[in-house]
């Protein structure tokens, strides 16, 4: 048994479960009552990050424990939830422009159930904008209080009244939700949520709040039960897994829990998201060179390759940290792929700053990156920094940086070809097309024609031909 530190309260009391799970029967007695020719249907739409994905898996578990069946088709849902969002501006864009064009439908089918959750919900100035311009969403609520659906339903559904739930506590961790599984062979495991490093830019500790881990022993009980069930691939998810356990366990860290799941017996592989160079230690890049099934790849976002425009941001690491971190990882694993996220046009940020950034993609030769253009985001400290660049300008360099890292993913699957690699067929890339798609290790896309009946199998892939993002191939000595 390990011991928590301070005995400090983790997870959300059993008998506030056992609440909801009575509200999820008496929601689904109603609904039967209502109409029990047909049974309800919902529809979830989730945008944003894998901690959205995998929230997402547990609403549909909810509903579908309140009885509602899950469809793909908006128009014919009797509830339509949206998990939505705060990243950038574009991220809620997309929000409101979907939102909006569900007023007439609501309009046409006014018994239908619209709901909002997600991470923009959990900013007031947002609702404020859902009550005055979208009063036809019945149900408003933040990510805190995601595990209250059945009651919230419940309660809106009696009340006939809008209901908005911006919890402002952060919430304890909800145990045993039940959760729709999107896939029967790759798997979301969170293992903790929220975030505490406060970059100057981002929004996620204001919507998601302090970080928490879950309990070893409930992430291990998961991960043991996923093997059982003959999950293939699983993913450890969090905003910084690197700090799991952090505050809570004097003994367990993110490597002992890679090292516990990697001690599973059976044939499966080992991914995570998202790393921040701030907490990877050395320990945990040898943790994974030690783990056989931890995949070889690295998700660490660098953001900016210039010195002052990372202490503006409040990273905690200089280029030179990062730069060492990653050739310390390159020597404990020489096949290790490496990928990362770098914002383009912070406030402040020269064009000379710029070029750093440049200069450091140049010296790792990420496998891909994630490009993005900031957006300020409200109630961030960045939010109120001068920033007098023009967009154009900022385009630009964001033009220039996708264009130096084409050439580089270039490279890198053009020396893939003639190499073999063991891939998880994950599905077909086009209906009816014999070709299926997956991932290497390093999480370069590939696909190789194999039935369908492969999806879910481990095949080895002979890489015949690279174009610059994906590979092409055959499958050599399969079944
Ligand atoms: N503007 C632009 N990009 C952002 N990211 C986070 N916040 C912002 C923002 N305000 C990017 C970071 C992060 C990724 C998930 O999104 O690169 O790593
Ligand atoms: Fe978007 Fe961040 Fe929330 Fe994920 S945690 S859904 S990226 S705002």
């Amino acid at each position: 048994m390990t011991q928590i530190k301070n005995n400090i309260k983790v997870s959300v009391p059993e008998e506030e479960m056992e609440k909801q799970r009575e509200y999820a029967a008496l929601t689904k007695s109603i609904l039967h009552a209502r109409n029990a020719s047909k049974q309800p249907l919902a529809f979830v739409r989730t945008f944003g990050c894998l901690a959205n994905i995998s929230d997402s898996e547990q609403i549909k578990g909810m509903l579908m424990d309140m009885g509602y069946v899950l469809t793909e088709t908006v128009e014919e849902a009797d509830f339509a939830i949206f998990n939505t969002c705060a990243i950038r501006e574009h991220a809620e864009d997309r929000v409101f422009g979907n939102i909006g064009a569900l007023k007439p439908l609501k309009q046409k089918k006014p018994q239908m159930f619209i709901a909002l959750c997600g991470c923009m919900m959990q900013q007031e100035h947002i609702v404020e904008k859902i009550k005055k311009s979208y009063s036809f969403v019945d149900l408003v609520f933040g990510p805190h209080v995601l595990h209250k659906l059945p009651e919230f339903l419940y309660t809106a559904m009696n009340e006939r009244q809008n209901r908005y739930e911006i919890s402002q506590t952060d919430g304890l961790i909800a145990e045993g939700v039940t959760r729709h599984r999107d896939s029967a062979f790759k798997a979301w495991l969170p293992i903790m949520y929220g975030c505490d490093n406060y970059c100057s830019y981002c929004i996620v500790p204001y919507v998601r709040g302090r970080e928490k881990s879950r309990k070893f022993e409930d992430v291990m009980e998961e991960a043991r039960a996923l093997v059982a069930l003959g999950y293939k691939e699983i993913t450890l998810i969090g905003q910084n897994v690197n700090s799991y356990g952090k505050n809570m366990y004097a003994d367990i860290d993110f490597s002992k829990l890679l090292e516990s799941i990697n001690a599973i017996e059976g044939d499966f592989l080992i991914r995570f998201m998202t790393s921040n160079p701030r907490d990877c230690s050395p320990r945990l890049l040898d943790t994974m060179a030690a783990c056989e099934k931890v995949a070889k790849h690295l998700h660490l976002p660098f953001q900016s390759g210039n010195n002052r425009v990372l202490k503006a941001m409040n990273r905690g690491y200089t280029r030179e940290n990062y730069i060492e971190l990653i050739e310390y990882a390159f020597r404990v694993m020489p096949n290790l792929s490496v990928t990362s996220d770098v914002i383009v046009g912070f406030p402040g940020e020269s064009y000379e700053e710029f070029c750093d950034t440049l200069s450091l993609v140049k010296q790792i030769r990420f496998t891909s990156l994630y490009t993005f253009i900031y957006s300020a985001r409200e109630g961030t400290a960045a939010a109120t920094m001068q920033d007098n660049e023009t967009r154009e300008e900022k385009v630009s360099r964001f033009t220039e940086l996708t264009t130096l890292q084409e050439g580089i993913a270039r490279d890198r699957t053009a020396s893939m070809v003639g190499k073999t690699f063991r891939v998880l067929c994950e599905s077909e890339n086009k209906p009816g097309s014999g070709v299926l798609t997956g991932r290497t290790q390093g999480n370069v896309i590939i696909e190789f024609p194999a039935a369908l009946k492969h999806i879910g199998d481990y095949v080895d892939v002979l890489v015949t031909e690279a174009k610059t993002w994906i590979l092409k191939g055959i499958p050599v000595n399969n079944r």
